[in-house]
């Protein structure tokens, strides 16, 4: 029920653009790589996953793994009758997150989190670890996982907003903090709004040293407000504070995916769907967060995610209504242009860079690989295993993240 088409230019330019072979931990070659995302399905929500071949093309050899739960879908205000959205069905960034051996996603409908074990022999399987747990709010919809701390922690982001962090057991999977849901008390509803009067949550992430975790959700439209880059402190023990930091930083209306700089962690390239983004410095004495730049163009179009590839050491804002990528300096700010991809595609919506390589869910049933640093569009993969409509997050196995950190905890399992 699958199949893929190979796009002529990329046939050509392939060789060229081909993502280094990863090594693992301990030097040996990895057999497998892998991208995951979900599906945000009413009737049952699931992952899918999609082997990566060495050429860093996607191949069909797939897999389909139960999250054991429901999926809630952001309603379309502007469609009569309202409907759910016919795309991003959570309005946000990172509902699957790949650390190490771990994969973490969320249930929005059912309200619970999964972990799974990914297995390096074959990171198309992925097993269980534990049970789907509570996030004791509405609408989970992102989810961040540190190796360093082995805690995972996931925004709510409907009308019971919040976020809810659980400490990751090798064998028991997710155990709750015992803090319960840190409360944002932000307009929002359940499901959440396309388009609608209300805010919803975006995205969820650690900063690159596990100092501080930060949230972004997006202010109301109706009457318009900007909208909020929690911060959350980080014990020394490890422990995520029980209150946030919410930072309201102009223009920012409707914050959407982040990500940080790694070789400048108090940098985040965050996007705004209404303009573009900005790059915003965080303090990590204070907590505050503060404009450093802002970029606006028409160029981009319902800008939604933000990836960082360590193969240009650039940033990219991610745009589902237009077919092209804006490469943002992850330190000044600074547009350096745009890489674009063939209109057919509709725009792109979740994206992992690997090296150069880019894997992004297109607004059609199809992933593109896209090389960010030739601008070639080395494939579009058609997978017809299931509704476009449900599809959200990207993530990659091996990502190198996870490793060299929490040395002497004991590893994370797997290897
Ligand atoms: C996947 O399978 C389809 C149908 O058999 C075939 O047309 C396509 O070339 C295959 N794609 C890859 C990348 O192997
Ligand atoms: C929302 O509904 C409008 C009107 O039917 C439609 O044009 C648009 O594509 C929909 N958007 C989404 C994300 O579902
Ligand atoms: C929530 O919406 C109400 C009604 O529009 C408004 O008065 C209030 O300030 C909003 N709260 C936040 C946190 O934005
Ligand atoms: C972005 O540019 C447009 C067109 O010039 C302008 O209307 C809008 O206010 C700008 N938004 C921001 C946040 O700068
Ligand atoms: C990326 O840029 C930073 C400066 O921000 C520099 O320190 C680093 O060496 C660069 N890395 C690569 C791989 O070019």
């Amino acid at each position: 029920m699958l199949f893929s088409s190979l796009i002529t230019l990329g046939l050509v330019t392939a060789g060229l653009s081909s993502p280094t072979p990863w090594r693992g931990p301990h030097g040996h070659d990895a057999a497998k790589k892998v991208i995951y995302f979900l599906n945000v399905d009413p009737s049952g929500s699931s992952v899918v996953a999609i082997e990566v071949g060495h050429n860093g093309m996607l191949m069909n050899s797939t897999a389909v793994t139960s999250t054991e739960g429901t999926g809630s879908q952001a309603i379309n205000q502007t469609a009569i009758p309202e409907a759910p959205v016919t795309a991003d069905p959570l309005q946000g960034q990172d509902a699957v997150t790949v650390v190490g051996n771990y994969l973490f996603t969320v249930n929005s409908g059912s309200d619970t989190a999964v972990m799974y074990r990914i297995d390096p022999a074959n990171p198309l399987h992925l097993e269980m670890v534990g049970k789907p747990m509570s996030t004791l709010g509405e609408v989970a919809m992102s989810i961040a996982y540190s190796a360093k701390l082995e805690k995972a922690c996931v925004l709510n982001g409907g009308a019971l907003n919040g976020v809810t962090c659980f400490c990751v057991d090798a064998k028991r999977g997710l155990v709750p903090d015992g803090v319960g849901l840190r409360k944002l008390g932000l307009n929002s509803t359940t499901p959440v709004q396309f388009v609608g009067e209300k805010g919803s949550g975006s995205d969820i992430r650690f900063t690159p040293g596990s100092e501080k975790l930060v949230a972004t959700f997006k202010g109301d439209n109706m009457p318009a407000t900007l909208g909020h880059i929690l911060v959350f402190d980080v014990s020394g023990q490890g422990e995520v504070a029980t209150k946030g930091t919410d930072n309201q930083v102009s223009p920012l209306a409707a914050p959407f995916g982040f990500v940080f700089d790694p070789n400048e962690p108090d940098l985040m390239l965050i996007s705004d769907i209404n303009f573009g983004g900005v790059l915003a410095k965080l303090d990590y004495e204070t907590n505050g967060a503060s404009l450093v730049k802002v970029q606006n163009s028409s160029t981009f179009a319902a800008s939604c995610w933000a990836a960082y590839s360590s193969g240009t050491n650039m940033s990219y804002l991610i745009s589902a209504m237009a077919p092209n990528f804006g490469k943002v300096d992850p330190v000044s700010g600074d547009l350096g242009g745009f890489v674009t991809f063939p209109k057919s595609l509709g725009g792109a919506f979740d994206t992992i860079i690997d090296g150069t390589t880019a894997y992004f869910l297109s607004g059609t049933s199809a992933i593109g690989v896209l090389d960010v640093a030739s601008g070639a569009l080395l494939q579009s993969f058609d997978y017809s295993g299931s509704d476009r409509h449900f599809w959200t997050g990207m993530a990659i196995y091996p990502n190198g993240e996870g490793y060299g950190h929490g040395k002497g905890h004991g590893g994370h399992g797997g290897w």
